[in-house]
């Protein structure tokens, strides 16, 4: 059992829907969240960028003394998980698109896949879409432009709901009944995504797969924690602070305070 906080972090605000699920499974741990939202969007800016960036969270992060940590972001569990693990013994939690699920519910055999360029471009990606191929048909798109919008201090309602129908239609014009959230963001606009989607497709992600594997880590290795979580969950950004603490309003339902990465 230890009481020592457990670290989570994304390119930006995105893995607050991680967060969330963490919080609900495990509400007695501390957590620290660190959005790197200088750097958002990782999406194109390539592996060793994205390597770089993580490590640089990760030092931070052990700095404070974390017991595990868990990327909450596809794109850097593609791009960096590998290096994180050689270097850092403590357990560590990625996230990848939740395909498996979505294959299980599909009813057509022809499941969506939404997620960053640099996630569907990963080695890790094409392995875990190439285990599927056979018994699904696996459509991909980059949602190229949503988490910039995400990102934005005030939602542009109209841009996000036209980027949403420019990449949903066309996938459900394929045969599409099931759709996999493959970025961390993207399970933050859920409401316009069910919205574009309609009422027939599923919508899938993996905040609850994960929160449960971090869960079960813990408890293999003795960590978890048995006293109520002692302070509310600290945010860290690379971003400006009082834009961040805007996005917290909207996508964090608790009182929070943002603290300078550096
Ligand atoms: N939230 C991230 C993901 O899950 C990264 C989005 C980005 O920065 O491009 O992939």
């Amino acid at each position: 059992m230890s009481a020592a906080p457990i670290g989570v972090f994304d390119s930006g605000i995105g893995g607050l829907s991680i967060l969330h699920s963490i919080r609900q499974l495990l509400p007695d741990e501390d957590l620290i969240y660190v959005a790197d939202s200088a750097h958002a969007p990782y999406g194109p800016k390539g592996e060793e960028f994205i390597r770089q960036r993580s490590l640089h969270i990760m030092q931070y992060l052990a700095h404070r003394q974390v017991k595990a940590v868990v990327v909450a972001c596809n794109t850097a569990t593609a791009a960096a998980i590998a290096v994180l693990r050689e270097r850092y013994a403590i357990p560590l939690i990625g996230v990848e698109p939740a395909i498996k699920p979505a294959a299980e519910q599909s009813l057509s055999g022809v499941v969506g896949v939404l997620a960053t360029s640099g996630t569907i471009a990963s080695d890790k990606f094409l392995t875990l879409q190439s285990r599927f191929s056979g018994q699904t048909q696996i459509l991909t798109r980059a949602g190229t432009g949503l988490v910039e919008l995400i990102e934005q201090p005030q939602i542009d309602e109209a841009a996000v709901l036209a980027l949403l129908e420019s990449f949903i239609k066309p996938m459900q014009n394929k045969g599409a009944d099931t759709l996999v959230l493959g970025c961390t963001h993207y399970s933050l606009i859920r409401s316009q995504i069910a919205k574009v989607a309609g009422p027939d497709m599923k919508i899938v992600d993996a905040g609850t797969a994960v929160a449960k594997e971090l869960q079960r880590r813990l408890l293999t290795h003795g960590l978890n924690s048995l006293t109520p979580a002692s302070h509310p969950v600290s945010f860290v950004s690379s971003g400006d602070l009082a834009v961040q603490q805007r996005l917290l309003a909207r996508y964090w339902p608790e009182s929070a305070a943002v603290t300078a990465l550096v």
